[in-house]
């Protein structure tokens, strides 16, 4: 008898264990979505005196429910609506599409220091940044094949991933309990490298993309990383007819190495890094100029009919504003698919400003030490204040400022449902006061860690950033971030 008992009941304990674990997984799946966000629902209305909306700058509310922007009323059609959920005024604050920075090095897996990742995060979230696409670069190993993507996200998912699968909630959970919440707060998709090795294996390039890289990235001068070596003009072309079918993009650093005055190139701690006019004269504007005149000789082939219709070619960081930017628009005027970025160091500061020895201002190299990464999320951190206070002595509107950081990144990353105050979308919102002015030294939280080696410390900076939501969770709110690191790796289908 005893014998039979133990057979009936072991099957009815297993049962019991297991109600109690879905029920245990489930209850900490809820805890940990209050976690994502300070704001405690899941239907409210944001409501501001001006929403940049790509049909310009509105009075009015956002409805947002569970992470998507469910509606946009006017003020004027207000009346008579029934206001179902909470409502979030935010006065005469800014409510603008959360930026896209596409150009973020995680340095993970492989060459992260833990205590640098989670503060850059933050930063961005502080700086009103909602979504992060990954470099393939500095990472150990680079992202160039399927394989290393696959190491990619593992390592992303360990420390964004909380809204599905069992495991992963029950990770976070323990990492809450141990207080080690060392987890990204942003979504997170990724660039694959375009190298040397994989250019002409169709294939190869064929299952980095079918596993979700947003786009490829490469570079026409060393990369300063041992496993991603350069590309020249047929790898780029080889690079562009495979991109076109999956209509995503290739950004390139377009600099080739060409003999000038001074040979030495400029690395942190040499001599003739200690001036900027010698480092300047070691990266001139032929550089830039050399790289793009091979590159509108190949991106003929994007135009309709040519051998790379459907790809893309975006240039990341330009600072030579004379010639190269010439042959960009000729080249995009004849029908070229291209495109080109800058980023806030060059529209900020001119050479005559920086003092020698001041090496806060290195740009265009790729970045080698800690002060140099410290350097990039404090990029992130401020990306709004300082576009904003540099960019509107020229006359820079809303409008222009959500087309440049939000609309357009969103379009080359491919990621519609992003980069506009638009119905469907997702909730990603920043909420900012551009007439705030501040002192970065005293007023603004600073959440990197050397803050003294910021460029912009001691500057008068406008532009506050308020508050910062990724879909629909309130991430970030006057200096203080959500609990829980709710990201998640976007991956292109
Ligand atoms: C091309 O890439 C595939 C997949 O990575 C690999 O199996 C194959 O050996 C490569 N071919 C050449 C010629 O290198
Ligand atoms: C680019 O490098 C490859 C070798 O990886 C070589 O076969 C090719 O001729 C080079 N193309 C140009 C334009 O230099």
């Amino acid at each position: 008898m005893d014998y039979m008992l133990q057979w009936r009941v072991l099957p009815l304990l297993t049962l019991l264990a297991s109600f109690l674990f879905l029920f245990y997984v489930q209850h900490s799946s809820k805890s940990s979505h209050k976690e994502c966000s300070l704001l405690p629902y899941q239907h409210y209305w944001i409501t501001s005196k001006r929403i940049v909306t790509p049909q310009g700058v509105i009075s009015g509310s956002v409805e947002i429910k569970e992470g998507k922007i469910l509606s946009i009323v006017k003020e004027e059609d207000w009346q008579g609506k029934s206001k179902v959920g909470h409502i979030v005024d935010y006065e005469e604050a800014v409510v603008m599409p959360g930026l896209i920075d596409v150009h973020a090095h995680l340095d993970d897996p492989g060459r992260a220091e833990w205590e640098g990742f989670p503060s850059g995060t933050k930063a961005a979230a502080a700086g009103g940044i909602t979504t992060l696409v990954d470099m393939p670069l500095n990472s150990f190993p680079s992202t160039v094949s399927q394989e290393t993507l696959k190491l990619k996200i593992k390592a992303a998912k360990e420390r964004i991933y909380v809204d599905v699968g069992m495991l992963s909630n029950l990770y976070l959970s323990l990492l809450i309990i141990l207080g080690l919440v060392f987890l990204t707060i942003l979504p997170t998709g990724f660039w694959g490298g375009l190298v040397p090795e994989n250019a002409f294996n169709a294939s190869a390039l064929e299952a980095l993309l079918n596993a979700g890289v947003l786009g490829l990235k490469s570079f026409m001068c060393p990369s300063g990383i041992n496993d991603f070596p350069m590309t020249n003009a047929s790898h780029i072309k080889e690079g562009l007819s495979v991109l076109a079918k999956y209509r995503r993009p290739l950004l390139v650093h377009a600099e080739i190495q060409q003999d000038s005055e001074i040979h030495l190139e400029a690395k942190d701690g040499s001599d003739d890094a200690h001036s900027y006019s010698t480092y300047l004269k070691t990266r001139p504007p032929s550089w830039e100029e050399a790289a793009i005149r091979e590159l509108v000789a190949v991106t003929k082939e994007t135009r309709i009919g040519g051998l790379a219709e459907g790809s893309h070619l975006h240039i990341v960081h330009l600072s030579d504003s004379s010639s190269s930017l010439e042959l960009i628009k000729e080249a995009k005027n004849g029908g070229d698919s291209i495109t080109v970025e800058t980023c806030p160091h060059y529209l900020a500061f001119s050479s005559e400003e920086i003092h020698d020895g001041d090496t806060r201002f290195k740009c265009a190299p790729p970045i080698r030490d800690a002060a140099n990464k410290e350097k990039l999320w404090e990029a992130l951190l401020f990306v709004l204040p300082v576009t904003w206070s540099y960019g509107r002595k020229y006359g820079v509107t809303l409008e222009q400022l959500a087309l440049w950081w939000s609309e357009r990144p969103a379009k080359l990353a491919g990621q519609e449902l992003k980069g506009a105050i638009a119905t469907g979308n997702l909730a990603d919102i920043v909420i900012w006061e551009p007439d705030v002015e501040f002192d970065l030294n005293d007023d603004y939280p600073v959440f990197f860690k050397h803050p003294s080696i910021s460029a912009y410390m001691g500057t008068k900076l406008s532009g506050r950033v308020l508050a910062t939501f990724v879909r629909g969770n309130l991430v970030y709110k006057e200096g203080k971030h959500a609990p829980a690191a709710c990201g998640v790796p976007i991956l292109a289908r």
